[in-house]
Formats: structure tokens, C-alpha cells, sequence
């Protein structure tokens, strides 16, 4: 197995306004974030709202710099503070963002949102562009015809399917998931949760999948590190986590989730495909 992805003490501030003639304050987002992910792997990072999930997610996928720290992608270290990131690069890391609604462009066909990363990063003819498009579309669950629609012809989880369909166009190896399901009903997320599963198992992808919902993580993830303002407070196996939790804010995160929800709802899809199938 080899590391595919690797932080070391990542820390990042914002720098605020205190308001009218206060002058400006740093606040510290991360404190020191530390992790590393096998390819083919999932890290899930939980933790309540505000407890620098996304601004970690925004570091991961080369979208903010750290203010210290390592970011090491296959073993190379990356600072895009000093460097240009490059479209190879723009590659490896893609991104899935948690509201479907905002995510994507209601102006663009949903096969423009496809073609535009291959447009940006690479050379690939109109034609081609057009057929992998297409292809994708397919591999999440929708249709090619609907590679002429718009956006707000699809429901929250459809929408969700075409942010994943973009995320993969440019065939990356780790994709970051920022709450991916956490906008969706109920019933649409073990849905999305499936074929997130199903996508990682064909493409070898490496998951870091960002949730407040241990439930959903219980499913989903190998390894789990929960946050608590900025900082790491207990990283393990995903078993360890749920059988023998040794923090005491973990403790409190898990007793605060209804586990049983996510193996239902996988119970009731089940039910239904095995109908369908049967039908
Ligand atoms: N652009 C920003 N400017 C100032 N503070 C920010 C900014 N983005 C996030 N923060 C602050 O950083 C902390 C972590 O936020 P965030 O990473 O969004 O948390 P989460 O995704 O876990 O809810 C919060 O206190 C938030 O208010
Ligand atoms: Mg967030």
C-alpha cells in the first residue's frame, strides 16, 4: 500500500475585522493537522460546524495555501503559496462541494459543467470532450441526454451526481467530498453514499469524506479523525472509533447520532432494487 496523500502540521488563520476601529485580528482555522491516506483509502474527517473541516478540504484540494505546514501529494511536496498550480496537478485533487444548488452554474448546460475542466486542463477535441461526457454520465447514474440540460432540471441528489460526474472528469486519483450528502433527503443519501462507494471501488479512488454525521461515516469511512476547533483530537481505524472511543468529545459525537439510520436506509434501498430487479 502507498501513501497517497499526507499533511503534516498544516495550520491556517483568517485574518479578520474586529469592526469599527478595532483593527484587524488573526483567527487560527487549523492548529497543527496531521494525517496520512493510503490510495485507494478513506479518511473521513468529522467534527461539529466551524471546526475547519472545509477550510482543510479548501488546503487539500489546492484551492487555499496552508499558512505552515506540509502538503505532500504522492510524495511530492506541494506549496501553492510559491508555486503555480499546474493542470497535472489541478488533477490528482478534485472536489466535491455540499450544496448541489450552489455548486453548479445555472446558466450551464450540465455538459458544458462536464467539458469545461477537460477545456481548461487539457487539449482534448470538442468531439471527444463531448463522448467522455457523456460516458460519465452514464457511470453516475443519469443519462446522456441529459447532457443538454440544465441544471435545475434535476433534483438535489441528480444535481449531486452531475457535481461528482465533474469532479471526475479529469480522472483524478483523490477526491475531497465536503459533506456530499449532507443537503440531500434521507432516502436520496444512502443513494449517492452507494454509488460514491461503487465509483471508488472501479477507479482505485482515494476519499477524504467530510461529515458532521458519524452515521454516514460509520459507513463509509477506513479511517476517521474528529476535529474540535481546528484541532485533531482522536484519529484511528474507523472500528476503533465506533467500539472503543478514547476521547472524550468522540464520545460525545457518537451519542449524539442516531447510527442506526444509515443501515436502514441501505436496508430500505436494498428492499427496493431487489423489487425492481425482481420486477
Ligand atoms: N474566509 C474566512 N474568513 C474568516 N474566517 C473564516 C473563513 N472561512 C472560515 N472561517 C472560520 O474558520 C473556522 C473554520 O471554518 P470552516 O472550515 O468553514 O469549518 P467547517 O467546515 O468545519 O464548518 C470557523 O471559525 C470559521 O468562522
Ligand atoms: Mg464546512
Amino acid at each position: 500500500m502507498s501513501v497517497i496523500l499526507e499533511g503534516r502540521d498544516i495550520t491556517r488563520d483568517y485574518i479578520v475585522s474586529g469592526g469599527f476601529m478595532r483593527g484587524a485580528k488573526t483567527v487560527r482555522a487549523l492548529h497543527g493537522i496531521s494525517f496520512s491516506l493510503e490510495q485507494g483509502k478513506t479518511l473521513a474527517i468529522v467534527g461539529e460546524s466551524g471546526c475547519g473541516k472545509s477550510t482543510l478540504a479548501r488546503i487539500l484540494t489546492l484551492i487555499d495555501p496552508a499558512n505552515s505546514g506540509d502538503l505532500i501529494i504522492e510524495g511530492e511536496k506541494i506549496d501553492i503559496a510559491t508555486r503555480k498550480v499546474t493542470s497535472d496537478l489541478r488533477a490528482k485533487v478534485q472536489i466535491v462541494f455540499q450544496n448541489p444548488y450552489s455548486s453548479l452554474n445555472p446558466r450551464q448546460k450540465v455538459g458544458e459543467v462536464l467539458t469545461e475542466p477537460l477545456i481548461i486542463n487539457t487539449d482534448v477535441p470538442a468531439a471527444e470532450r463531448r463522448k467522455r461526457a457523456e460516458e460519465m454520465l452514464v457511470k453516475v447514474g443519469l443519462e446522456r441526454q441529459h447532457y443538454n440540460r440544465y441544471p435545475h432540471m434535476f433534483s438535489g441528489g441528480q444535481r449531486q451526481r452531475i457535481a461528482i460526474a465533474r469532479a471526475l472528469m479529469l480522472n483524478p486519483q483523490i477526491l475531497v467530498l465536503d459533506e456530499p450528502v449532507s443537503a440531500l433527503d434521507l432516502s436520496v443519501q444512502a443513494q449517492v453514499l452507494n454509488l460514491l462507494k461503487d465509483l471508488q471501488d472501479e477507479f482505485n479512488l482515494t476519499y477524504v469524506f467530510i461529515s458532521h454525521d458519524l452515521s454516514v461515516v460509520r459507513y463509509f469511512a477506513d479511517e476517521v479523525m474528529v476535529m474540535n476547533s481546528g484541532e485533531v483530537v482522536e484519529y484511528a481505524s474507523r472500528d476503533e472509533i465506533f467500539t472503543n472511543p478514547q476521547h472524550d468529545y468522540t464520545k460525545t459525537l457518537l451519542a449524539a447520532t442516531p447510527v442506526a439510520d444509515v443501515d436502514k436506509i441501505r436496508e430500505r434501498v436494498a428492499r427496493r432494487k431487489a423489487l425492481f430487479e425482481g420486477a
